[in-house]
């Protein structure tokens, strides 16, 4: 297991400038899906297995909290309190590490449309002492954004803020790290150099990681991200300036680390895997999950990376692909939520709004 981040041994005088904590298991696999890329006429198809980046919770989130949760340490503060939609496997990574960490964690939720997993997060991240404050639409959360912060604040907690999906320039690093990993494991000779790496986008995050992580390794591999989330926030404008942001941050405490050109025509978002919403599932991305449980027993889910797979199974049957090395980024929690939270609570013990969503998801039956 690395025991630090492969930025810190490239850029040995980041270490202390740049808030870490060691939280997660890495380096993470990447074994070969061959059962998989047979079904689907790609011979030379890899998984970077960021689903087991924890040995409690895995998925992206660890990679980005490691840096984040650091610098809520550094300034010392004693709540953690982000955003996100109700099922969010981010906000149920926050809660899980936070509390390891000593940390109380808060979060404001968002509607989504419902779904098993989902359901469970908000479960477990109930049970696992997570402070719920329900919002119903934008308007509603910057206010209980507001109001829980200044309430604990104001109680001689200030807490640390995070963004939706973990994603500013230092939740970034955790996935800059992320692809200077993949280029050393190519260089260990673990999978040739992918000509592609497929990553779900959400809040851009990772792509934007990845993409500088990739370029700063000197690989010619290009990032394609499949957007799942609202185009207003899943874009390429979006995630080109994530990495700018990034590498600013880099420079400000290296200036050896290199000045690299990040414009938006290198960050590829395909759109057209999305489906009708966020977290609606389409019937590609059930295919997904389907053939990457039944052929190489990866647990993965509707919202992000069975919609990311589909993507892969798609234009490697229209023979795009052909010939290509491609890594698919499995960026979901495989681990089980029963270890995690051995007795799952009744919906009716969550607080009242939360109830009310629940039920609402019952009754569509989905
Ligand atoms: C399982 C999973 N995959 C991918 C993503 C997208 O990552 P990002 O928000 O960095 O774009 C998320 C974000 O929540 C996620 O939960």
């Amino acid at each position: 297991m690395a025991l630090k981040p492969v930025i810190f041994e490239r850029f040995p005088s980041l270490q202390g400038k740049i808030p870490w904590v060691q939280l997660g298991e890495f380096p993470t696999p990447v074994p070969r899906l061959e059962r998989l890329g047979k079904e689907i006429g790609l011979a030379q198809l890899y998984c970077k297995r960021d689903d087991l980046s924890h040995p409690e919770y895995g998925g992206n989130k660890i990679r980005k909290l490691e840096f984040l949760l650091a610098d809520a340490l550094r300034q010392n503060r004693k709540v953690v309190l982000t955003l996100g939609a109700w099922g969010s496997n981010h906000a149920l990574a926050t809660t899980v590490l936070s509390n390891k960490l000593g940390l109380k964690p808060a979060c404001v939720m968002v509607p989504q449309c419902g779904q098993e997993y989902a359901r469970n997060n908000l479960l477990a991240n109930f049970a696992l002492g997570c402070e719920l404050a329900y919002a119903g639409n934008n308007l509603a959360a910057a206010y209980q954004i507001i109001s829980v912060y200044l309430r604990h604040w104001l109680s001689g907690a200030r807490p640390y803020f995070i963004w939706a999906g973990g994603s500013n320039a230092l939740g970034v690093l955790g996935y800059v790290n992320a692809g200077l990993e993949l280029a050393q494991q190519v260089k260990a000779g673990l999978l040739p150099e992918p000509d592609h790496v497929f990553c779900a986008v959400g809040s851009c995050g990772t792509l934007a990681g990845l993409v500088l992580g990739m370029k700063m390794a000197g690989l010619k591999t290009k990032v394609i991200g499949v957007r799942v989330y609202d185009k207003i926030g899943a874009n390429s404008y979006m995630a080109s300036r994530l990495a700018r942001s990034a590498l600013k941050l880099l420079r400000e405490n290296d200036p050896s680390v290199p000045d690299l050109k990040l414009p938006a025509s290198e960050f590829t978002v395909l759109h057209d895997y999305a489906g009708p919403a966020y977290a609606a599932p389409t019937d590609s991305g059930k295919e997904a999950v389907r053939l990457a449980r039944d052929l190489e027993g990866l647990k993965l889910d509707t919202t992000y990376t069975g919609k990311g797979l589909s993507a892969i199974i798609d234009l490697a049957r229209k023979g795009k692909l052909e010939n290509r090395t491609v890594v698919f980024l499995n960026s979901f929690n495989s681990r089980p939520l029963e270890k995690l939270v051995p007795q799952k609570p009744a919906p009716s013990e969550l607080p009242e709004k939360f109830r009310q969503c629940f039920d609402q998801v019952a009754k569509e039956g989905k």
